[in-house]
């Protein structure tokens, strides 16, 4: 059940930060169906110790359904505890999922919760026209009516006068400097170029890791340049193999094959994740995204105190990023990249039994999702034996992530799961149509 809006009247003065207190902004870094996500900078007033002032928190808001949200916060807790409890019951386990990263699930605020929003506004400047929505809640004020607040998608698309629920989580850390720079020269259209550098939110970077778009995808489109568009950005800018490749070559100096591992390297990590979804976590992994990001952490502290205690009951989950590196030239050449492999966005996720209609559901998950899996290769289709070979090199270590997570936890109730079957079946549906 959720929480019934309780209307915390405070006087408008209150919401005025101090002279003395720092004014933290809240920036908009990324939006999608379900919701709209701020980062929000640490006050170092209200972490536990001491932390880099880049520390951060994600915030997302939800945008029509509270109820949707708090479904993406359980499946996003649930795959956290299930990543934890597969790195600890098998060590082959720890391994293939070494390179995965998954934001940490820090906290849940109901819709109407006005305590929150309160305390949030403080010493928060949150962007107009949300800032607004508190204002009016909050302050206690008769404009019941929504039109003043002009065509915000957040914090009037729940019920009448609720403010909308976030779930908090660790923020990803964006695409390194250099990365970003190579992503505008390399493919936005000339004309559009000096915009992009100039244009703040490309700091906010982050990379899609689309493995079903092999070398084929790229002869059929047309390789390089965006096609003259108004506009370029980066904010979960689409890598295909080939400028995955690139992006790789370009920030470790290493060789084409150096490059080519580590996208395998990626690949495998991605089987074992969506392993851990099927078999532990029990989650079709529908909709999910693999990005991209920065390595620097930093913002593992990027929490308030009250938001710690929450989280603490439920999982430890500064864990899932304090690992050491794995071993192996692949996932040393991501990490001195600069960049690492995450997991996220759960909100469609649906719940996935061990009935025969299991494996059907997450086949269908898995053709639903953007192309960031490798796809079965086919003989009949019209590709060059290159592009077979590339695909069949992905696909195979793709399914050795799967199978290897599969087998790992054979002793478990995960080991319930019929990972080769679902393997089949995907094979089947795409190669012979069934
Ligand atoms: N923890 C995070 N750190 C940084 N960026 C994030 C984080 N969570 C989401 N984002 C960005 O916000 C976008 C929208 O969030 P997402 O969870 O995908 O919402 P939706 O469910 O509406 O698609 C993501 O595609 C990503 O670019
Ligand atoms: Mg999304």
């Amino acid at each position: 059940m959720y929480k019934t809006a309780t209307k915390v009247t405070a006087p408008v003065a209150e919401l005025t930060p101090t002279p003395s207190e720092p004014v933290l902004v809240w920036r908009e870094i990324g939006a999608g169906a379900c919701g709209i996500v701020y980062s929000e900078p640490v006050s170092t007033t209200t972490v536990t110790t001491p932390t880099k002032r880049s520390s951060c928190a994600a915030l997302k808001l939800s945008r029509h359904s509270p109820h949707d949200l708090y479904h993406d916060y359980r499946c996003h807790v649930g795959i956290a505890s299930s990543l934890q409890v597969s790195r600890a019951t098998s060590r082959e386990a720890a391994t293939l999922l070494a390179s995965l990263r998954l934001p940490s699930p820090l906290n849940f605020v109901h819709a109407g919760d006005n305590t929150w929003w309160a305390a949030r506004s403080r010493n928060y400047e949150l962007p107009f026209p949300l800032q607004e929505r508190v204002r009016l809640e909050i302050g206690g004020s008769d404009h019941g009516d929504d039109s003043s607040i002009g065509s915000a998608a957040v914090g009037r698309s729940q019920r009448d006068g609720a403010l909308p629920a976030v779930l908090i989580s660790t923020r990803i850390p964006p695409l390194p400097q250099r990365a970003h720079a190579y992503l505008i020269n390399a493919y936005c259209a000339p004309h559009l170029v000096d915009r992009a550098h100039a244009d703040g939110t490309n700091g906010d970077a982050l990379a899609r890791v689309y493995l079903g778009r092999g070398r084929r995808y790229e002869s059929r489109d047309g390789e390089g340049r965006q096609a003259p568009r108004r506009f370029f950005t980066l904010r979960n800018f689409g890598l295909s193999v080939a400028k995955l490749e690139d992006l790789l070559l370009k920030m470790n100096g290493v060789t084409k094959e150096g490059a080519a591992d580590v996208v395998r390297h990626l690949a495998t990590t991605m089987g074992a994740a969506l392993a851990v979804m099927h078999s532990v976590a029990k989650l079709d992994a529908r909709d999910v995204e693999f990005v991209l990001g920065g390595s620097s952490l930093g913002e593992r502290a990027a929490v308030s105190m009250n938001d710690i205690a929450a989280t603490a009951k439920s999982l430890a989950s500064s864990q899932l990023n304090a690992r050491s590196d794995p071993p192996g030239t692949a996932s040393t050449a991501l990490t001195q990249s600069g960049m690492a492999f995450y997991l996220l966005d759960f909100n469609q996720c649906r719940h996935i039994g061990r009935d025969n209609t299991a494996v059907d559901t997450a086949v269908d998950a898995f053709f639903v999702n953007d192309p960031y899996y490798p796809r079965p290769p086919c003989r009949s289709d019209s590709s060059t034996d290159g592009e077979y070979d590339e695909e069949r090199k992905l696909w195979d270590a793709f399914v050795d992530g799967y199978l290897g997570l599969c087998s790992a936890m054979t002793h478990s109730e995960a080991g319930m799961w019929p990972g080769a079957k679902f393997i089949e079946q995907c094979e089947r549906r795409l190669c012979h149509g069934s």
